[in-house]
């Protein structure tokens, strides 16, 4: 094979009367007159090449012309202008073309399942097909520059850190069973029948051992795996910028993590962003986004209207703040027109988020049409008006409930407005503008109902804040824990804590708080309140989704865009065709009897 001796998108002007030579894939061919053009392309861009039948000869030519897209090539020949009139402005090497002398078929391609040569129609071809052929996904501009970008930000990510003085340090994948949430993926032991790996859904507890060996400084981009149910920004296996570092507080973390984000947003998109990020509570993010991971982009905030409802002649809402309950509303400014199907929708949204109902106001011709504006009063609706500034085109949302589910159900019902109004041209959202926002002062603990106790908001290594530590036992639900989330448009990026360092207090939260049986503890973490034994310093630290972050960067909304090679939602690969079956033996030798596929059914 004769070498590239240029690459595919470098040869200019300059370039002319050289004798150079491509490698590449045949991107696209046209006849025109007899004269065969053949764009040869690379990782780096296209060049033009031209096969003369008058300058080559025939059987050259004719093995050219019958060459399918996609074809792999090395060709050789003079560069040269291209003729008047036929310049390509729309790539870098449109002004040139080379003339082609000689061609070697490096491998000829048969007919491509799916284009690749246009992005127009390649964008359009349904995703199954696009991982069942990554390969030939990855070869649009869009799909490589992605990748790139991946690259490069982790490039960027490992200088910064390394400036910072922190220790790259790989941790197991073959790991146990651990505590935070999400199901696992186990692997049997053959040696160790019975037993079994877990593959780990952070490096969470060895990165806190690290703290304890005296690493002081810890990161590492870590391979994660979650057995959970997949979403656009969920994979099985995903990739965190795991950090963890000693002797530190809150405000280290975060001087951290924006002088990071600073220098990964220049480097990627050379855009300045903030120096440091705005903060908000989780009770005050709840109460005026119901959400906690706001995108702040835009309004459509939530009010609160307990206080002028409390004794209204409308039940539904009077009835619900007796019970402990709240009213929120929103003004989704200029919904008035919604259609009755838009507002089905919207009130099964709400329903289906646990609401009882949707009440809503729509202000038309200075009217407000709704079924229960006649229940109000003079005062309550001069408080809706003073809160909500209504005017004319607006429609009014209300949730009544326990006070997390109103605010739950009105932050779902904002974001599904701010669709619909940027579908109408009424709300803009800037796609370019990135909104940073640390949420903190996050509750410790969260009731599960249905198990009747308490459970981790974050994770049970989180630190509570030093003033609540008292209530632990007391009222847990008064305990804030020392934990942030770093959130950008309403994505969740990363989330982190400092940690309990005191081997006394982890064991109060696994024993009484969690009320974790001793075995479990022992078993789980036996070997972690050991180690915090022998000299524990105190710690903290964070982990952010990188596929989270490279999509946000690229502008997508989903991070199978920036991994090469993803899972799809049902979690197979369609590509290597995984999950698959294993033999007998394989089987037999990992102590695995499988039960038969219809007793399992009828179960
Ligand atoms: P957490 O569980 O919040 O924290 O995860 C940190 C970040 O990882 C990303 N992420 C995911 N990305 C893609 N697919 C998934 N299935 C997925 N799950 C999580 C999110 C999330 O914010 N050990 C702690 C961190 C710490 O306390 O330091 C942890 O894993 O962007
Ligand atoms: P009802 O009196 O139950 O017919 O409800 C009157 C209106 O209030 C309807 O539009 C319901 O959708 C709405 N509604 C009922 N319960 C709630 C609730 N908990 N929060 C908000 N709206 C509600």
């Amino acid at each position: 094979m004769k070498k590239r001796t240029i690459h595919c998108n470098e040869i200019r002007t300059a370039h002319i009367d050289q004798i150079v030579t491509l490698n590449g894939w045949v991107h696209s061919r046209r006849d025109l007159g007899g004269v065969l053009f053949i764009d040869i392309r690379d990782r780096e861009g296209r060049t033009q090449t031209v096969f003369d039948p008058t300058d080559v000869p025939a059987a050259l030519f004719d093995q050219a012309a019958s060459l399918h897209s996609e074809s792999v090539i090395s060709v050789t020949g003079k560069v040269r202008h291209r003729p008047e009139g036929t310049n390509n402005s729309k790539i870098d090497t449109g002004e040139v073309e080379v003339m082609v002398e000689s061609m070697e078929v490096l491998n000829a391609a048969d007919v491509l399942p799916f284009p690749v040569d246009d992005p127009e129609t390649a964008s359009k071809v349904n995703e199954e097909l696009r991982l069942k052929y990554r390969y030939l996904d990855l070869r649009r501009p869009e799909m490589i520059h992605n990748l790139r970008l991946r690259s490069k930000v982790a490039t960027a990510t490992r200088v910064f850190l390394d400036e910072m003085e922190f220790l790259e340090v790989e941790t197991p994948t073959l790991f146990k069973s651990t505590p935070e949430g999400a199901r696992e993926f186990l692997v049997p032991s053959r040696i160790h029948p019975s037993h079994f790996y877990a593959l780990p859904q952070s490096p969470q507890q060895y990165k806190q051992i690290l703290m304890v060996s005296g690493v002081e400084k810890y990161f590492q981009l870590a391979r994660c795996y979650r057995d959970e149910d997949l979403r656009a920004d969920r994979q099985p296996e995903f990739t965190q910028v795991d950090i963890e570092m000693s002797f530190i507080d809150r405000e280290d973390i975060y001087a951290l993590v924006e002088g990071m984000m600073g220098r990964i947003w220049k480097e990627a998109l050379n855009v300045e962003i903030p120096s440091s990020f705005k903060r908000i509570s989780f009770e005050e993010a709840m109460n005026t986004y119901g959400i906690d991971k706001p995108d702040t982009r835009f309004g459509l905030e939530i009010h609160d209207f307990s206080e002028a409802f409390k004794s209204s002649g409308f039940k539904v809402f009077s009835g619900t703040i007796q019970r402990g309950g709240v009213i929120k509303a929103i003004n989704a400014k200029g919904l008035a027109d919604v259609t009755q199907g838009q507002m089905e929708s919207l009130t099964q949204l709400a329903i289906n988020h646990g609401a009882k109902g949707l009440a809503y106001i729509k202000v038309e011709n200075g009217e407000w049409k709704s079924p229960i504006v006649k229940f109000f009063s003079d005062e309550e609706k001069a408080a809706l008006q003073k809160q909500l500034q209504m005017e004319d085109g607006d429609l009014i949302l209300f949730a009544a409930d326990q006070w997390l589910a109103a605010c739950e159900v009105l932050g779902r019902i904002r974001l599904h407005c701010a669709e619909l109004l940027q579908k109408r041209g009424k709300l803009t959202i800037d796609s370019k503008r990135f909104d940073f926002l640390w949420v903190i002062e996050f509750p410790l603990l969260s009731f599960d109902k249905e198990m009747n106790r308490w459970y981790s908001s974050h994770h049970p290594f989180t630190s509570p804040v030093e003033e609540d530590i008292e209530f632990l036992e007391s009222d847990p639900k008064k305990v804030r824990g020392q934990h942030y989330d770093l959130v950008v448009n309403g994505v969740e990026l990363g989330g982190g804590s400092i940690r309990i360092h005191q081997p006394e207090l982890q064991r109060t939260i696994f024993e009484k708080v969690l009320q974790l049986p001793e075995d479990v503890i022992k078993a789980r973490f036996g070997y972690m309140l050991e180690a915090f034994r022998y000299g524990c310093p105190p710690h903290g630290g964070i982990a952010l989704g990188f596929d989270r972050l490279i999509a946000i960067l690229c502008g997508t909304l989903s991070i199978r865009d920036v991994i090469a090679f993803p899972k799809t939602a049902k979690g197979t690969c369609l590509m290597t065709d995984s999950p698959g079956i294993a033999d007998n033996r394989q089987l037999r030798d990992l102590h695995i009897q499988l039960r038969a596929p219809k007793k399992e059914q009828s179960e």
